[in-house]
């Protein structure tokens, strides 16, 4: 079901945030505020609907949120267990799909390969969500990102972003910066270590939308200004080389020192989970956004699939 309306959200997919306008991004924020807000926090609106998870890579917050999501609508969740199907008999990804297809109104999918989603929505006649796959896309996470900074700091325009860590291979980040694109950020500061920089088709991505980001290398020049922190692990698993994995270990953290230094109203997100980048130490401080994060991404799930399935 690839191609689609280019405004509204009925029967699309959704593959990646640069698919998406600013207007469309509003739209749903407006939903997703009706159920943030506990308006219209449990309702029967997907009743007799079918979400399919299908999770080829471990999850718990996406997995987790979009079936709460789902089951707080009314809706029933298949999930594919990748383990105990029968692709572990040699079935393909394709016939998997397709038997999906037919079982449920709305896949959603995670996969370690980047086209994978793209792949699916064009053999599926249902639409095809995004979970996350490889390490550019995950465009789910982005919009729940965007409404948490929504919701806590009033606007996405004008505030200073400074992303830290893994920008090389954390697909959040690359998701946030091309919903970014559809809005007027202040300044877009990237600090990492070397290896670990923004890949130069994700920066070219931006170039071309007129988005420039400065790239930092020392975090303490970089925290003062920052109204958004949003900090990611090391990608373990996309790091081809696993003594180079070992070398950058340990490489970034935020530490207390460097919260302090931060402005006061300055929030620290994080799509978590997360490893030592992130003290359980800063948990208390009112800057921690990340649970209220995480935890938006429920009302933000209920929106995308009830404006999808037609019903919002
Ligand atoms: C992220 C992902 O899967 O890319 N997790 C998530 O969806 N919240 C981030 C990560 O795994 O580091």
């Amino acid at each position: 079901m690839a191609g689609k309306l280019k405004n509204g959200w009925k029967g699309r997919d959704v593959i990646s945030s640069l698919d998406f306008t600013r207007e469309s991004f509003e739209l749903l924020f407006s939903a997703s505020k009706e159920f943030a807000d506990g308006d219209r926090a449990r309702s029967d609106l997907l009743r007799g609907k079918v979400v399919a998870t299908a999770f080829f890579e471990p999850s718990t917050r996406t997995r987790l949120s979009f079936s709460s999501a789902a089951a707080k609508l009314g809706a029933s969740v298949i999930d594919l267990s990748t383990e105990v199907s029968s692709l572990a008999k040699g079935e393909s990804f394709s016939d998997t799909l397709a038997m999906l297809d037919s079982y449920s109104d709305i896949i959603v999918l995670r996969h370690p390969s980047e086209g994978a989603a793209l792949y699916a929505s064009e053999i599926c006649r249902h639409p095809v969500v995004n979970a996350g796959d490889g390490s550019q896309h995950h465009p789910t996470q982005a919009m729940l990102d965007l409404f948490t900074v929504l919701r806590l700091k009033g606007r996405v325009d004008g505030l200073n972003y400074l992303f830290v860590g893994d920008l090389r291979y954390s697909r959040t980040v690359s998701s946030l910066l091309f919903a970014l694109t559809r809005y007027k950020p202040g300044r877009v500061t990237l600090t990492s270590p070397p290896a670990l920089g923004l890949k130069p088709e994700t920066k070219s991505i931006l170039e071309r939308y007129g988005m420039s980001v400065r790239e930092e290398q020392d975090i303490e020049r970089s925290v003062g200004s920052a109204d958004v922190i949003y900090v990611t692990r090391l990608q373990k698993e996309r790091i081809p080389d696993q003594a180079e994995y070992q070398k950058l270990k340990g490489s970034y953290r935020l530490t207390e020192g460097l919260l302090e230094a931060t402005k006061a109203d300055c929030i620290v997100m994080h799509p978590l989970p997360r490893t030592d980048e992130l003290p359980t130490s800063l948990d208390a401080s009112p800057k921690a956004a990340y649970m209220k994060q995480a935890g938006l991404g429920v009302p933000v799930r209920m929106a995308l699939l009830s404006l999808i399935l037609g019903v919002a």
